[in-house]
């Protein structure tokens, strides 16, 4: 049985100071989970966040970084600097960073092998937008986005990797997918993880829904059977809703 992975990405929300007293806040709500709990914050965040998070059941993630190890890249960050923080886990491939900064499936795929080379664990995010669902083309290009991302990926470094699937369409809109329309696509994925690395690694892979979860439509969601948790992005930044979601099953 596969656990839980509930991560909260705060996206470009809460100062270093907020962090700390967020964390910790948090931490004390989610004590009980035997499920895996993280929160993407921001770059200035991290520090804060780890060290209010030491010997919690939290952990830390990163929501993007460079593909170059160092170099002329104003404003970036490598995977070894997080590394050297502490960070265990980052983001790739946001559809907001698609969308805003020219991340595309080659850059993502660049940043997933660097990410695993440092020892970070990838959270992948795929997904289409509505026209491509109302085309029908969904399956299709969520097969390609994962296989893009997964290029060069060995079985044994698909243990460190969560897939979240997160439909355009459905982040910050508050129109989630149903249960069905989400679970459909999670199952999709797996079938691609189960043709590429065999049934054994499609069936301990992680692969979350996100978009528009929130403290009423979670425990639904993530009952699924695909549905190994959530990327949460509004409901993440009240802690009150995030330990909800964590705590789905009541
Ligand atoms: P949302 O964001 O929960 O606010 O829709 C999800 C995400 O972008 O990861």
């Amino acid at each position: 049985m596969r656990k839980k992975v509930i991560a909260g990405n705060w996206k470009m929300n809460k100062t270093p100071s907020e962090t700390a007293a967020f964390i910790t806040e948090l931490s004390d709500k989610v004590k009980q989970t035997k499920d895996i709990v993280i929160c993407a914050v921001p770059f200035v965040c991290i520090p804060a966040a780890l060290k209010a998070s030491k010997r919690t059941k939290i952990k830390i993630a990163a929501q993007n970084m460079h593909y170059e190890d160092k170099g002329a890249f104003t404003g970036e960050v490598s995977a070894k600097m997080l590394v050297d923080l502490g960070v265990q886990y980052v983001i790739i491939g946001h559809s907001e960073r698609r969308q805003y900064y020219n991340e595309t499936d080659a850059t993502v795929n660049r940043k997933v092998l660097k990410a695993i080379k440092a020892g970070l664990k990838p959270i992948i995010c795929v997904g289409e937008s509505l026209e491509q669902r109302e085309t029908g083309v969904t399956a299709d290009f969520v097969r390609y986005q994962v296989g893009y991302a997964l290029n060069g990926v060995s079985s044994e470094d698909m243990k460190n990797i969560v897939i979240a699937y997160e439909p355009i369409w459905a982040i910050g809109t508050g129109k989630t997918a149903t249960n069905e329309q989400a679970n459909e696509v999670c199952r999709t994925i797996r079938q691609a993880l189960n043709e590429k690395y065999g049934r054994k690694v499609a069936n301990a892979t992680y692969i979350q829904y996100g978009g528009s979860v929130n403290v009423k439509n979670a425990a639904e969601l993530f009952s699924m059977s695909d549905i190994d948790g959530g990327l949460v992005g509004g409901a993440s930044l009240k802690s009150d809703d995030f330990c909800k979601i964590v705590n789905y099953k009541g």
